[in-house]
């Protein structure tokens, strides 16, 4: 029976690159999907950047464009990115699209309707500068159980302490180095208690691992507690429909993302996306995602579908997190590796691999050992794979101009390969893609064990064995055809180039069986190059690299927020505290460099009761000549202060923040030197 299966992968945050990290996922879901096709099941995979929230409306601002501008920036880089390691969505959309507006509200105001939303007045962080409510990320503080300066609101690296940002000590918010203010403000909630009793049955019910389920009764334990899934203003997001100035949190239109991509989707190819929607639909929704959110996919997406009326999702599957060499990725040693910097060097395929040999259906983290990749792909992929169509072709090319024998001539070994082609596709099926390549590798090593034992290279040189040779490597192509069939899902690329090599259409699963006979194949091209070390330490350099630029960039980012900001106002004085600066009109009687300083100038100013003579840092934005004769104030009264080049004795008054942007002050006409400024 042929299923139907909408089948989406988490959706990428529209602030950041796609790293190895995340091509778990998408490589897997992409195996998963390109499997179900190859089944001849109608299988739609679609994607979205996930376009909200506070990071990206911040990151926006730091960058000078709009938040608009930067999501579809990003998702154009995405979309490369993805492209390329040939992940097949039918369709890449966004959260902040018409679609997921229209969804976003529906699913809401059904949840409203019904009584599942409560309003309640909480106090939260908020910066008083920047006029806005400060999310945990975004304090930043002396931890409270060890005093490490320069934590998080709501966690310590140092030493991995959790607590209550108000719980930091001398917070300051990351946005704008103000003190943090509490204030009131009211928040939507989403009432998951009331969901309780279905979801503890839907959690229970083969939709999920059996390590989620456990992981979730530790929280149906500890009490389902209500969700607050509003923003204020201002956040880049929906606004909630009958609401001021409320915003709907990022995490609570992000899953409705897969739907509006579904839907766009749906919209232009014909689908019916109702009938996929409904309870009791005879399609399927399956889900994967990575572990840490778990309780958003688990637990709130089911209940706010249930909530609006939509059908529930018939599997979530998580899986780990990715290591590299046996460490969190880290940024420093070169391992925190973009996809941009693995597609630079290295073929997608191998990872694509890799990932497969290493994936099974629990979510225990993955490991990616950069030693034991070269090893992999080199005896697997290059040795064994590739090898066996290399060592058959150019003797079928060469002497029977490319022609297949009419029969097999062990029939039963490819028995022995087609017979394990349910056995496999059970272990797509399962996720346990891992035992998968290990099976097919198994088959490889017979593949090649059989070649080595017929010898077409020796008995290429006798008279006489034209069809023992041409039979052997007619026997090697077709095993090589069933292996590249039971890898397709794993290897697109390289099977369709093994399918223009074997000059066959395209590989489905029900047609494994089928030998190749009497057939004529094309000319053999090398299908994949081994992986030399070269290239990974290129990875490894090329990542510092990026990671180096990235920082650079947000230096200099930093460095132009902070110049185009206004800087707050100092402390309250009194008029006393005013009164004791003597501030003079000044004319500049003359101006000049002074030697060995390359800040400064020195000025000569009269006050009407005298000459004074100060030393200036504004040489980065005036030469003498523009300020020989000019009127403006100085601080008349500042005790003398000696410097390398002579004595100081003054300030002259300017505005900015340096280099060419330094503005010295003028008077208005008519004001005359030594006149008192108050
Ligand atoms: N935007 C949310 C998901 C919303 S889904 C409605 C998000 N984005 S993410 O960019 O941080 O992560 C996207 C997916 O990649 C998640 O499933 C996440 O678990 C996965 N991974 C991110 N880093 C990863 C590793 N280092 N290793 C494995 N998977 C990782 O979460
Ligand atoms: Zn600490």
């Amino acid at each position: 029976m042929q299923r139907k299966i909408l089948v989406t992968s988490a959706l990428p945050y529209a602030n950041g690159s796609i790293h190895l990290g995340h091509m778990v996922e998408y490589i897997q879901t992409d195996i998963w999907v390109r499997f179900q096709r190859m089944r001849g099941h109608e299988c739609h995979y679609v994607c979205a950047d996930d376009a909200h929230g506070t990071p990206i409306m911040l990151r926006a601002q730091k960058e000078g464009i709009t938040p608009e501008q930067l999501i579809s920036d990003v998702s154009t880089e995405h979309q490369a990115d993805f492209a390329e390691f040939a992940i097949s969505f039918d369709n890449y959309h966004s959260t902040h699209s018409d679609e997921n507006r229209a969804l976003a509200s529906q699913i809401y105001l059904a949840n409203r309707d019904a009584g599942h939303i409560e309003t309640r007045t909480i106090s939260q962080a908020y910066d008083p500068e920047k006029e806005m409510f400060l999310p945990d990320r975004f304090i930043r503080g002396e931890c409270p159980k060890c005093g490490a300066a320069d934590q998080y609101g709501d966690n310590c690296e140092a030493c991995g302490a959790t607590y209550d940002p108000t719980e930091l000590k001398n917070p300051v918010s990351a946005v704008s180095g103000a003190t943090p203010i509490t204030k009131e403000s009211e928040h939507y909630f989403f009432k998951l208690g009331d969901f309780e009793k279905t979801l503890q049955e839907w959690t229970h019910s083969d939709h999920l691992q059996p390590e989620v389920t456990r992981k979730l009764s530790e929280w149906f334990e500890s009490g389902l507690q209500d969700w607050d899934i509003s923003r204020d203003a201002p956040y880049f997001g929906f606004q909630i429909p009958d609401t001021d100035n409320k915003f709907f949190y990022v995490w609570m239109d992000a899953p409705i993302g897969y739907l509006a991509s579904f839907k766009n989707y749906c919209d232009r190819s014909g689908i019916d996306f109702d009938s996929f929607m409904k309870p009791g639909s005879d399609t399927e929704m399956v889900h994967f995602i990575g572990k840490d959110i778990i309780y958003f996919h688990a637990l709130f997406w089911p209940a706010m579908l249930e909530g609006a009326g939509f059908r529930q999702p018939d599997n979530v599957y998580a899986h780990g997190f990715l290591t590299v060499d046996g460490k969190k990725m880290s940024k420093s040693r070169g391992t925190f590796i973009k996809a941009r910097t693995y597609l630079d060097h290295l073929n997608p395929e191998y990872l694509r691999y890799y990932f497969a040999a290493k994936l099974g259906s629990g979510i225990d983290d993955i490991d990616l050992s950069l030693e034991d990749f070269q090893t992999r792909i080199n005896s697997d992929l290059v040795g064994k794979v590739v090898n066996i169509a290399s060592r058959c072709a150019g003797f079928l090319t060469k002497r029977f101009d490319g022609k297949l024998g009419s029969e097999l001539s062990e029939p039963s070994l490819f028995n022995d390969f087609i017979k394990q082609a349910e056995n496999i596709a059970k272990r797509y099926e399962d996720r346990e893609f891992g035992q998968a390549m290990r099976e097919i590798m198994a088959l490889a090593d017979r593949a090649n064990q059989y070649i080595d034992e017929m010898k077409p290279w020796v008995l290429a040189k006798e008279d006489g064995k034209e069809a023992e040779v041409q039979a052997i490597c007619t026997m090697g192509i077709n095993l090589f055809r069933v292996l590249i069939a039971y890898l397709k899902p794993v290897l697109p690329k390289t099977a369709e180039q093994a399918e223009a090599f074997l000059n066959i259409e395209a590989l489905q699963w029900e047609n494994i069986e089928a030998p190749l006979l009497d057939h004529n194949i094309n000319k053999f091209k090398p299908l994949m190059t081994r992986v030399e070390q070269d290239k990974i330490d290129a990875i490894i350099e090329g990542s510092k690299q990026s990671m180096e630029a990235e920082k650079q960039l947000t230096k200099n980012l930093d460095k132009k927020s902070e110049k185009t900001d206004i800087e707050p106002i100092a402390d309250e004085i009194q008029f006393d505290d005013f009164a004791k600066v003597d501030l003079r009109i000044a004319k500049i009687v003359n101006a000049e460099h002074v030697e060995g300083a390359d800040k400064l100038l020195k000025l000569t100013l009269d006050i009407g009761i005298g000459e004074k003579q100060v030393f200036a840092g504004i040489k980065s934005a005036y030469s003498p000549e523009d300020l020989i004769g000019k009127l403006t104030v100085m601080v008349a009264n500042l005790a003398p202060r000696k410097m390398r080049f002579g004595l100081s004795e003054g300030m002259v008054l300017a505005a900015g923040p340096g280099g060419k942007d330094l503005f010295v002050l003028n008077p208005d006409d008519g004001a005359q030197p030594g006149m008192r400024v108050k």
